[in-house]
Formats: structure tokens, C-alpha cells, sequence
């Protein structure tokens, strides 16, 4: 379970980023975050991914409080969530595999484990076959798919997918929503921002809206 209480984040002297922002997400729930550019979403995002703490205000995961996490604890943190951007942040010059590998090696994990893990997981995301490729190889759905890859190769409890359709047209959109659903419904609680008001039509999820920095 994510609660934030109260949280505020400013970066410097701008409007905050976020202002008060209250709110309960429950494990396995999938949550769409929106509002225009600039609402706040991101900053949401990487406050529960740590990569931001927040300026006041506390963050609950799973009981424990990610402003009082001491840096030891972070990487073990960490491993329990994973996150995908827009841009996909793929290393471009190692392979599929190789990015892939990377969370599971950094933790020290055995290379049979690792090797299964990440063939289990390729297969999973339909890109068996594409281990020794390289991300400017593959199209932008494949080199999406690999980062979504990377993001679960831990078994998040929690997956964080940051405009995850931005770079992609209308037909990898609605795949790639199709498999963060799939993630879904393996027990993984998934938290989706979009500015894409498309994304949301017909959706019977839960939808939070920000504006401003602030929980509409
Ligand atoms: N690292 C940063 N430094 C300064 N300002 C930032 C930083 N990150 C975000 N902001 C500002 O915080 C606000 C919210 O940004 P962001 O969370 O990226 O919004 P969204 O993802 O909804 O577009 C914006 O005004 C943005 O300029
Ligand atoms: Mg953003």
C-alpha cells in the first residue's frame, strides 16, 4: 500500500511541484495519474520510486516511511518497485539481454539465474529471439516492451510507468496498455501517468487527477 500524507515538493524558488497531496493507492490496485504538463505527475512518481524526496509532508510504503529511508535501505527498496519512461532510458549500447540482466546482476545474482530470469521474462513480453539486439535495432513498441522487461525482471511489487505510450503511435499504445494490465493482474499494483486524456476513455480504473501540484 502507497500513502502520501500531506506531501509537498518544491524545487527552488517555482510554484511546487506538488502541494498537499493526500492520497491512498491499496496493493494491486492500477491507478492512472493525470493532468496537463507540468501538474505534477512525474515529480509523484519518483517521490514513491525515491529517485525524489519530498519537501514535506511522508510517503508510506508498505508501512515504511521513504523519508526517513537511509541510503542502505534505498537499493533494497528499490528492487521492490520498478519504473518506465517515455524515452525508455535503455542503454543503447548494450544488448537486450545485457539491459535486462543489469537490475539482477547488480543485486549478484548467479548468472544461471540470471539467464533463465531474463529469457523467462523476454518470452513473457513476446521478444524471445531478441536477446543479442540492441535498443536502435528494435522498434520503439519492442524497445518499450524491453524496458517493461527490465522493470519486472525483480518482481516488483510495484510497477511505475511514466507516459509509457508517449513515444508510441495508436497500435503499440493499445499493446502496451494491454501488457501493463497482464502485469496487473499477476498481483503487481501499477501506477500509470499520462497527460493522454485517450488513454483514460471507457477506462473503469481509478483515475487521479492533478492540476497544479495539487489532487483535483
Ligand atoms: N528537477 C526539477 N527541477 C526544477 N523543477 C522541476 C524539476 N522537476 C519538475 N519540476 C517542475 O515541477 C513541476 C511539475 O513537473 P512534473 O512532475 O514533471 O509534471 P508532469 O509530469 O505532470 O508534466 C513543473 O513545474 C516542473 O517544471
Ligand atoms: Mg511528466
Amino acid at each position: 500500500m502507497i500513502q502520501f500524507f500531506h506531501v509537498y515538493k518544491s524545487f527552488g524558488s517555482e510554484n511546487p511541484a506538488l502541494i498537499d497531496v493526500s492520497l491512498t493507492i491499496e496493493k494491486g490496485e492500477f491507478v492512472f495519474v493525470t493532468g496537463p504538463s507540468g501538474a505534477g505527475k512525474t515529480t509523484l512518481l519518483k517521490i514513491i520510486f525515491c529517485a525524489e524526496r519530498p519537501t514535506s509532508g511522508y510517503v508510506l510504503v508498505n508501512g515504511r516511511n521513504l523519508t526517513r529511508i537511509k541510503d542502505k535501505e534505498l537499493s533494497l527498496l528499490r528492487r521492490r518497485t520498478g519504473m518506465v519512461f517515455q524515452d525508455f532510458k535503455l542503454l543503447p549500447n548494450r544488448t537486450v539481454f545485457e539491459n535486462v540482466a543489469l537490475a539482477l546482476e547488480i543485486m549478484g545474482a548467479p548468472f544461471s539465474v540470471i539467464r533463465k530470469r531474463v529469457h523467462q521474462t523476454l518470452k513473457y513480453l513476446d521478444l524471445g529471439g531478441k536477446e543479442d539486439y540492441r535498443p536502435p535495432q528494435l522498434s520503439g513498441g519492442e524497445q518499450q516492451r524491453v524496458a517493461i522487461a527490465r522493470a519486472i525482471i525483480n518482481s516488483p511489487l510495484i510497477l511505475l510507468a511514466d507516459e509509457p505510450t508517449g513515444n508510441l503511435d495508436q497500435d503499440l499504445t493499445v499493446e502496451i496498455m494491454a501488457l501493463l494490465k497482464r502485469i496487473h493482474i499477476r498481483g503487481t499494483t501499477v501506477i500509470v501517468a499520462t497527460h493522454n486524456q485517450e488513454l483514460l476513455k471507457g477506462t473503469r480504473r481509478r483515475v487521479v487527477t492533478l492540476n497544479k501540484g495539487r489532487v483535483a
